[in-house]
């Protein structure tokens, strides 16, 4: 099976083609840039201005399976100061592609976000109203929308992911365990809210997704909601780290002092997903589990280099 991910050099997109790699599947992605956590053989470097060409005729010679969308700006403040370019990324790529996926007769998957909720629901289904409180929830919806409509058998994941980006930035949960290893004080909030799920076991779940072929709107994330401060905890109890510095702290209290306006009530229920695949999403327990298997993975793997 072929599958092509775009943009394979960030956390969703490397973890995505080290998966599929590792499953002996045929991956290949298309970046914009070189990067120290993809292999440069699976990596093509693609001219985004000329996406459309590019990738049509790549898929002359390697028809793709699936597409998966794996671009965005996500960093909210670009986005707020880059509107032009934060467009550009999250809408036009992601309508582009399913141009082409539509051309390819390729199976799409758009991944989408969570960041659409502040309110006092637990959990949101795929059919609870949204709130657009910046440009970047605004460009995802948009996004979503114009996905669909350019290609109904397109599958669109709203979701929170977690894991090893092994790049220039840390992600969340580097930075996380980064802080909790060298004994950093850190700030964590009790009040915002995910149902967060492991790169890997989403990754796992987009192929179940492609062999039902699921289309639409889809929340694949863990079956549990979790605040930031607990989650942070659960993590020092499961790597054995001190949790004497991490301090509870209120996302409300941050967000009256910041401009930017921000959901924070991102919990996601699934039982839509576990319904179309008949299986159960990831407690948190068991992603913060997958989390621990792969750092012990990335040791014994460091050790024998
Ligand atoms: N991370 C989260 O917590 C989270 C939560 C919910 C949803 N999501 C969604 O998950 C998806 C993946 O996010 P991520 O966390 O993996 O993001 P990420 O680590 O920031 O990676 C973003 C990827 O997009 C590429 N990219 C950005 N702008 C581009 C442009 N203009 N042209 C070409 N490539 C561009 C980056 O390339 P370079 O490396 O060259 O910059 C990188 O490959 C996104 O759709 C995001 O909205 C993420």
């Amino acid at each position: 099976m072929n599958i092509a991910i775009i943009g394979g050099t960030g956390l969703l997109g490397s973890n995505l083609v080290a998966l599929y790699k590792s499953k002996k599947l045929d991956v290949k992605a298309f970046s914009r840039s070189v990067a120290g956590n993809i292999d440069p053989t699976y990596n093509q470097i693609t001219n985004f201005e000329n996406l459309e060409f590019e990738l049509n005729t790549a898929f002359v010679s390697w028809k793709p399976d699936i597409i998966i969308n794996a671009i965005a700006l996500v960093n909210l403040s670009e986005c707020e100061n880059r509107k032009e370019y934060c467009h550009k990324t999250n809408v036009k790529i992601a309508e582009t592609l399913a141009i082409i996926a539509k051309k390819q007769h390729s199976y799409y998957i758009h991944i989408s976000t969570d960041h659409y909720y502040k309110d006092n629901k637990e959990k949101h289904t795929e059919t609870d109203p949204i709130i657009l409180l910046n440009y970047y929830s605004t460009t995802k919806r948009e996004a979503e929308e114009k996905v669909l409509h350019l290609y109904k058998d397109s599958l669109v994941v709203r979701t929170n992911i977690i894991g090893f980006r092994k790049s220039k930035t840390f992600s969340f949960f580097e930075w996380l365990h980064n802080a909790l290893e060298k004994e950093i004080e850190i700030n964590l909030f009790y009040d915002f809210y995910t149902s967060v799920i492991s790169v890997k076991e989403l990754g796992v779940l987009l192929l179940k997704c492609y062999d039902n072929r699921l289309f639409g709107i889809y929340n694949i994330a863990s079956s549990e909601v979790v605040d930031k401060y607990s989650f942070g905890m659960q993590v020092a109890k499961k790597f054995k780290l001190s949790n004497n510095l991490i301090t509870k702290s209120s996302f409300d209290d941050f967000q009256r002092e910041d401009n930017l306006k921000r959901a924070s009530n991102l919990g996601l229920d699934v039982s839509k997903i576990e319904k179309a695949l008949n299986l159960h999403m990831p407690s948190i327990d068991k992603t913060i589990s997958t989390l621990l298997n792969e750092y012990k993975e990335s040791l014994n793997s460091e050790k024998r280099d």
